[in-house]
């Protein structure tokens, strides 16, 4: 059970949100209406501040009513949400969250890892790429979903030739989730890594034929100075550490990177050459970004961006790290990751919060209290 003693943040000479009568915050809601633009935003992570393992953070829903409206400001709030997890359908997932968090969360304001990988799909469309992963061959329909053509999964390699991996005995279920392919004659042209694999020993061996090779699992190993079209390879976490509801932090997708990248350099003696995203990457940030810009130009009209961006996150490595390149506010909370025992966070943010709550109501004072024309 988190702990439940956290002081609420109340602003001086102002009456705390939660003293406030409820018809008055009926009121706040016909407000919102008037389509003004706030000025700030807000960019929440899942794990470790929403959500710990299947629990909902204590705090969480209280925080995204704020912001629907149920502000000492009368005004709702733009936010949306941005993971390094995934593994599933945005629309699943939102759909998921928004009945946990007692808020409606639209697809268009939830990104994961890979959400940004439907950038590519239009170069890879007609091309062989193999997805990493999730449970089976779920991350094949999410891929499939975002203009994939031809997508094929380790546990297809293995159905294939199970002695690509003689040390795994493909299961009925995961056999049910096989498509057949001859991988002689199909050229890998990509790896996507999804989300965190669930065989990784399989993944890495099957990684490893590919980009040893060109392409062709089984194929001659070719140094990769003189491989003509080398496999691209791109992983869309790089998060070493998450916080689940296991006591201490688990170890992720990133581990996942170093444990290939160790298994390619002792078998050539280099890192194998990748694309990265994921926050803390530029890439993924600016995605969050022109998400948001999306959201404020339909809320309120074709010029409007959010002029104060503040992300909550509990991870200092990704969240923290992130907003401060894009040179946005940073809240570090204390219900994941970060453990404030450990000593300061590597990368410092603008506050430190207990939860996500406070938070909400700290960045949504200061922005308000330093921008009296918006109240
Ligand atoms: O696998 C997910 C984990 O790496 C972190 O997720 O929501 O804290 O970015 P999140
Ligand atoms: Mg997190």
């Amino acid at each position: 059970m988190l702990p439940t003693n956290i002081r609420p943040f109340v602003p001086r000479g102002r009456p705390s949100i939660r003293s406030l009568p409820q018809n008055r915050s009926q009121l706040f809601r016909t407000d919102a209406s008037k389509r003004k633009a706030p000025p700030l935003a807000f960019v929440f992570d899942i794990d470790g501040v929403l959500i710990r393992g299947p629990h909902v953070l204590p705090e969480a829903k209280k925080a995204l009513k704020m912001l629907e409206g149920d502000n000492p400001f009368r005004t709702t709030i733009p936010y949306i949400l941005l993971t390094n997890g995934g593994g599933v359908g945005e629309e699943e997932r939102s759909k998921s969250l928004s009945h946990k968090l007692g808020v409606h969360i639209d697809t268009s304001q939830y990104l994961q890892a890979h959400t940004i990988l439907k950038k590519h799909a239009q170069r890879f469309a007609d091309e062989p790429i193999l997805v990493l992963g999730g449970k089976r061959d779920v991350v094949r329909r999410v891929a499939e979903s975002y203009g994939y053509k031809r997508v094929y999964t380790t546990l297809d390699v293995l159905a294939w030739n199970p002695s690509v991996w003689p040390f795994h005995q493909i299961t009925e279920a995961e056999k049910a989730s096989t498509k057949t392919a001859d991988f002689e004659k199909t050229p890998i042209s990509a790896v996507f890594v999804f989300h965190d694999p669930r065989n990784w020993a399989l993944d890495v061996q099957t990684v490893c034929d590919l980009v040893q090779s060109g392409g062709i699992v089984g194929g001659p190993w070719v140094p990769l100075e003189k491989q003509t079209k080398p496999v691209e390879l791109i992983f869309c976490n790089p998060d070493l550490l998450w916080r689940s509801d296991f006591p201490t932090p688990r170890i992720g997708q990133g581990a996942f990177k170093e444990a290939f990248q160790a298994v390619y350099k002792a078998l050539t003696g280099n890192r194998y050459p990748h694309v990265q995203y994921g926050k803390p990457t530029e890439a993924t940030y600016n995605f969050a970004k022109e998400t948001l810009g999306a959201i404020f130009r339909e809320r309120y009209g074709a010029s409007s961006t959010p002029e104060h961006l503040y992300m909550v996150g509990d991870n200092p490595e990704s969240d923290i790290a992130g907003a401060n390149g894009a040179r946005w506010n940073s809240v570090l909370v204390k219900t994941g990751v970060y453990d404030p025992e450990q000593g300061p966070p590597a990368h410092a943010p603008t506050r430190i919060a207990n939860d996500v709550l406070e938070a909400v109501e700290w960045a949504i004072e200061r922005e308000f209290s330093k921008n009296p024309k918006h109240h």
